[in-house]
C-alpha cells in the first residue's frame, strides 16, 4: 500500500493544523508537549557533540526537529505527511541559515538516507502507526553510525486509561454525540475529535525493549510518562484539573504507579563503536 493511502497516514495528513494547534499551541498540557519535554530531556543526557547529525523522523509538526536545530545539531527532519512538512517548514522558517536541516519527504521504513551516518535517531509517536516494528527499527540501525543513539516512544498498551478508548472511540462513531461533544469543546476553544479508523498498536515495556533489543540495540534508559486523570477529550472539557491530577500522579513514576502512565519511551545506543 502506498504511504499516502494507509489509514494512519491520510489521519494525520488531513487534520495538521488541528493536531498543532491542540497538542502544542493550545497551552493545555498534552500527551505530545510532554514527550517533547522528556525526549529533550534525554537527549541533553546525552552530551552529543555540537556538530551531531540528527534524525527525526515522522517529525509531525517539527517541534522535536526545532529542538535539535536549537541545539546547534545538523538535523534531517522526516515525515509522509506534505501537509505536516509544511507545518515544519514554517515552524522553522527562523532557524538562522548556519544551521544546517534538510525536510525531507519519505517513508519511515525506508528511510532516503545512507548507512551509518547518523550520531541520533528520534521518533516520536509514530512507531505505533506502523505494521511492525521491525522494518523500521532495522532502518534505524542501518542509518545509525555505530554507537549511535536511538531514542523513541510508543503508546503503553497497559494504561488503564488507554483501555477505554474502545468506547470512547465507539461513541466518537456516534454521530449525534460526536456532533454534541464538538461543539462544546469549540466553545471552549479547542479542536472537534474525530473518529478513528486504524488501530493503534501499542506497546508493553516488555515488547518494547525486547523489540528494540533483538534490533541490536543496547537499551541505556527506559521510562514512562504522561499521566491522565481520565481518558481524553474530557482532559480538555477540565484542563487546569486534568493537568495539575496528571502532575501529581506522575510524581509517583519511581513506584509501579508508572505502568498506569499512557506513554512509554527508550533510549538505546546501536551496539559496537565507540560512546559518542
Ligand atoms: C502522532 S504524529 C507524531 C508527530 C511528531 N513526531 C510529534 O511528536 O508531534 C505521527 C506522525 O508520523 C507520521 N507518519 C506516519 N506514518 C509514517 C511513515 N510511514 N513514514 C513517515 N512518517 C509517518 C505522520 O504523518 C505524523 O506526522
Amino acid at each position: 500500500m502506498e504511504n499516502q493511502e494507509k489509514p494512519a497516514t491520510k489521519f494525520f495528513q488531513d487534520d495538521v493544523d488541528n493536531y498543532k494547534k491542540e497538542f502544542y499551541d493550545s497551552g493545555y498540557r498534552t500527551f505530545m508537549s510532554v514527550r517533547l519535554g522528556r525526549f529533550l530531556d534525554e537527549i541533553d543526557k546525552l552530551n552529543l557533540p555540537p556538530d551531531a547529525k540528527c534524525l527525526d523522523a515522522g517529525c509531525g509538526p517539527g517541534y522535536l526537529t526545532k529542538g535539535l536545530c536549537d541545539r546547534g545539531f545538523q538535523t534531517s527532519s522526516l515525515d509522509s505527511s506534505p501537509e505536516m512538512l509544511r507545518l515544519t517548514t514554517e515552524l522553522l522558517g527562523n532557524i538562522p541559515a548556519d544551521r544546517e536541516l534538510e525536510i525531507v519527504e519519505g517513508d519511515i521504513e525506508n528511510l532516503p538516507f545512507e548507512d551509518n551516518q547518523f550520531d541520533l535517531a528520534t521518533s516520536a509517536g509514530v512507531i505505533e502507526y506502523l505494521a511492525s516494528d521491525t522494518k523500521v527499527l532495522g532502518e534505524f540501525h542501518r542509518t545509525l553510525k555505530p554507537g549511535g543513539y536511538l531514542v523513541l516512544s510508543s503508546t503503553h498498551k497497559y494504561s488503564p486509561i488507554g483501555m477505554f478508548e474502545p468506547i470512547i472511540e465507539s461513541i466518537k462513531r456516534t454521530d449525534t454525540i460526536r456532533n454534541i461533544c464538538n461543539s462544546i469543546l469549540e466553545n471552549l476553544g479547542g479542536t472537534p475529535v474525530r473518529p478513528r479508523d486504524f488501530h493503534v498498536r501499542k506497546h508493553s515495556m516488555k515488547e518494547f525493549r525486547g523489540n528494540i533489543e533483538q534490533a541490536d540495540f543496547e537499551i541505556i534508559t527506559a521510562g514512562f510518562f504522561y499521566a491522565l486523570p481520565w481518558p481524553h477529550p474530557f482532559d480538555r472539557v477540565f484542563p487546569k484539573v486534568s493537568a495539575a491530577l496528571g502532575k501529581l500522579i506522575e510524581t509517583t513514576n519511581r513506584t509501579p504507579l508508572k505502568y498506569t502512565f499512557e506513554g512509554i519511551y527508550i533510549v538505546a545506543r546501536k551496539k559496537g563503536g565507540q560512546p559518542l
